[in-house]
């Protein structure tokens, strides 16, 4: 960057100090992230939730039948019906539905009162034969958000995250909300199993590739999966049914989102702090809040105003869109990682239609530069959970399988997810293909997933097996 003036140049190499992340402190962090799944397991309890989820089996690949699955994400809605084969294969019809700005601060009754709507114009747009029969058409329910489960078809909401801000769900049991919805308006549905995006994803993945040991999610929320022995479950301990023995597998929706919510160990920026301090729920989930695409637009947002009141960038323009909080998402950041010329024409056009922003040559490079410095430090911080599940489950080599909008699209994310893993394992091959733990592209949770967990739920009940605990 040698035409890049003094003071721009300066101003960058602060940035990669604050944003760089390096080898040992992944490292350091991995080893508290340790303790702290370990600590969720406990009695006493700690920041990650880890949410007993009453998923007590593997899917074995045999599972069949058709499924009707509601997927309720940060950004949409989708109502599938899916058919599994019974041969780890599937097949899935779908809606998706937008979840309109204003019903993500709105009260639980506009909520549940759309949803049931949606699910009510899929059933008669696509499962018409199903409504013809009197009995109830079965539901598997993805809620994404972190729940207490004492059994497969219960969740009570711990706290909304991914911005959401919806009255009246906090602290209630989202099955019985949306049944009463549901039953208010005569729609035939009942909801047999509630699941998180990424117990789902966990599932789905392994049906159809039993390497799979974890399911995570890099998308508007971040969040990951995996199967936990009963016994070293103690928050367990006088809850278990007797069906349920010490070697059973349960899967653990560990809501890592909240680690390091006390602030010890992960490398907060001002402009992180601020983020934090003005969302709906300050205090929570720290780690999502440096990592999740909800939130990569308006950190790298936060930064540009700050330069700009300093006098670094775009003088004299007005930067009033730039200004508006939330105006970007990780969208824009990809975008600029994606740029492919040298004087980044594609951000220069994208300052002036998006933000009105005319940018010269050497201000682009520095706004590149921090899209990197963000994008970059989002998947070496995620590669601290993926390291620190396999270290606590004991997997030397496995696959983590993979979902969501930043680690679909969001340039480089996976290559520098790997990287990191091999700097934390210290693994000395150099083909990212021989790394013994991958993230990998998963399945369909929400969908796939949850049609395979109401399967092996039908499965288990109708052995007379518990999905719940003793005292529900
Ligand atoms: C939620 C998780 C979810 C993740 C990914 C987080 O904000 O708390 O429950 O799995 O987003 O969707």
């Amino acid at each position: 960057m040698t035409d890049v003036p003094r003071d721009l140049l300066e101003q960058i190499t602060q940035l990669e100090n604050l944003f760089t992340v390096d080898t040992e402190k992944l490292k350091k962090i991995t080893d508290h992230f340790v303790t702290e799944l370990d600590k969720g397991l406990s009695k006493a309890g700690g920041s990650i939730p880890m949410n007993c989820t009453w998923v007590l089996d593997w899917p074995t690949g045999k599972e069949k039948g058709s499924f009707l699955a509601l997927d309720m994400g940060g950004t949409n809605l989708r109502v599938a019906e899916i058919t599994l084969d019974g041969k780890r294969g599937f097949d899935v019809t779908q809606s998706k539905y937008q979840i309109p700005n204003s019903l993500k601060t709105g009260t639980a009754e506009q909520l549940w009162d759309y949803v049931s709507d949606c699910l009510h114009k899929f059933l008669l747009s696509s499962c018409e034969d199903e409504l013809k029969e009197p009995t109830e058409v079965c539901l598997g329910f993805t809620f994404s958000y972190p729940a207490t489960q004492n059994a497969i078809n219960h969740g009570v909401l711990q706290t909304w995250t991914k911005g959401f801000d919806i009255s009246g769900v906090e602290g209630h049991d989202v099955v019985e909300q949306l049944g009463e919805a549901l039953a208010k308006k005569n729609i035939p549905i009942k909801v047999t199993s509630v699941i998180n995006d990424t117990t789902g994803t966990l599932c789905a993945s392994n049906y159809v590739d039993p390497q799979t040991k974890m399911g995570i999610i890099f998308g508007t929320g971040c969040n990951a999966a995996y199967y936990e022995k009963v016994k070293n479950i103690p928050k367990l301990e006088g809850r278990l049914p007797s069906d349920i023995g010490p070697e059973d597998d349960m899967a653990i929706n560990c809501e890592w989102g909240a680690f390091d919510n006390e602030h010890y160990i992960l490398p907060y920026t001002t402009w992180d702090l601020k983020i934090d301090a003005e969302s709906p729920r300050p205090g929570q989930q720290a780690f999502e809040k440096l990592i999740a695409g909800v939130y990569l637009g308006e950190i790298f947002r936060l930064v540009l105003v700050d330069l700009y009141n300093d006098g670094f960038l775009f003088e004299g323009k007005n930067i009033k869109s730039l200004e508006t909080p939330n105006f970007l998402d990780a969208s824009f950041l990809a975008q600029i990682e994606d740029d492919p010329w040298e004087n980044l024409t594609e951000t220069e056009i994208l300052f002036v239609n998006k933000l009105d922003i005319a940018t010269t040559e050497s201000e682009r490079k520095l706004i590149r530069r921090l899209a990197e410095l963000i994008g970059t430090r989002s998947a070496r911080l995620s590669a601290c959970g993926v390291a620190a599940i396999a270290k606590k489950a004991g997997y030397t080599s496995c696959h983590a399988g993979a979902d969501g909008s930043v680690f679909n699209k969001y340039p480089h994310f996976k290559a520098r997810g790997a990287q990191a893993l091999k700097e934390i394992f210290d693994w000395e091959m150099s083909d990212p293909k021989d790394y013994p733990i991958k993230v990998v592209p998963a399945e369909d949770g929400s969908g796939v997933g949850a049609a395979l967990i109401a399967a092996l739920t039908d499965a288990r009940v109708s052995k007379g097996l518990s999905v719940g605990a003793k005292d529900q």
